[in-house]
């Protein structure tokens, strides 16, 4: 379920979700804090997503892999604090973002107990096989691992006011600061094509970012840029897609 834009920044509205609820609907998934909006739920309507769920028995299936990537607080809402082992829940997380081993393969599912047998019959199938090295250096990022998260964080934060910097100078560009994770989706108005957008800003500029399109309909207007680089390599991409904004704005539809 995709979140609406609307003046006070991203909102997931329930009734939306009700709305598309179907009587065969047995899953909902839901990504907060979020890639690519940054949005992060808030706890009041994570109680009431549950109640939902648990009413019309839905599985939420919960991926709070950026748990950890917030810049109000320490970490973000979580259904591990709302759930009861009975609720149709499960809280995917991983290794990837908090302390950055991305690529290295490891994370974590909380299910309900019932769900245990089924668990180790896919884990047979899917994802055994976690290195020796790697589930050591996972032992080691809990053991000893704060520091670097806190670190992390700290370099978000300052790319993340980067972004804010950089991008506000643009009239053509509206922004939605992110709550979470490391990434903007910021909006450039006028776009008509957010794919010839994002070639254009690569050929031209040697820049990547995501097109809003791939994060489903009604993105057009829309690119990803993550702002977990070195504020140094962050400041000089994001002026370059400014430069490319500037060099193209005849293109873009008036608005
Ligand atoms: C929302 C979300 N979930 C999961 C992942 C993947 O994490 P992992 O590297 O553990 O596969 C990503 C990575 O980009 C992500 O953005």
């Amino acid at each position: 379920m995709n979140q609406r834009r609307t003046d006070v920044g991203w909102r997931l509205d329930l009734a939306d979700i009700r709305a598309a609820l179907r009587p065969r609907t047995r899953s909902l998934f839901l990504n907060s804090p979020c890639n690519p909006t940054g949005w992060v739920i808030p706890a009041e309507q994570q109680a009431e997503l549950l109640e939902l769920c648990r009413q019309q028995n839905i599985l939420l299936i919960a991926d709070e892999v950026y748990h950890r990537s917030v810049y109000e607080g320490d970490v973000a809402p979580s259904f591990m604090t709302l759930a009861r082992d009975d609720d149709p829940v499960i809280v995917v997380s991983g290794f990837s973002k908090a302390w950055a081993m991305t690529g290295w393969r490891i994370g974590w599912v909380v299910a309900p107990s019932r769900h245990a047998e089924t668990w180790a019959i896919l884990s047979e199938c899917f994802n055994t096989g976690a290195t020796v090295f790697v589930q050591q250096a996972a032992i080691t990022a809990l053991e000893r691992g704060e520091e670097t998260v806190a670190r992390l964080r700290d370099q978000y934060a300052g790319g993340r006011a980067i972004v804010t910097e950089v991008l506000g100078r643009c009239p053509r560009i509206e922004l939605t600061e992110p709550q979470g994770a490391f990434y903007a989706f910021p909006r450039v108005r006028g776009l008509t094509s957010s794919l010839a957008f994002a070639e254009g800003v690569l050929a031209e500029e040697d820049v990547g970012i995501a097109p809003g399109y791939t994060f489903g309909p009604g993105n057009e207007e829309h690119f990803r840029l993550c702002f977990a680089h070195s504020h140094e390599a962050l400041r000089e991409g994001l002026e370059r897609i400014v430069r490319y904004i500037e060099r193209h704005d005849n293109e873009f539809d008036s608005v």
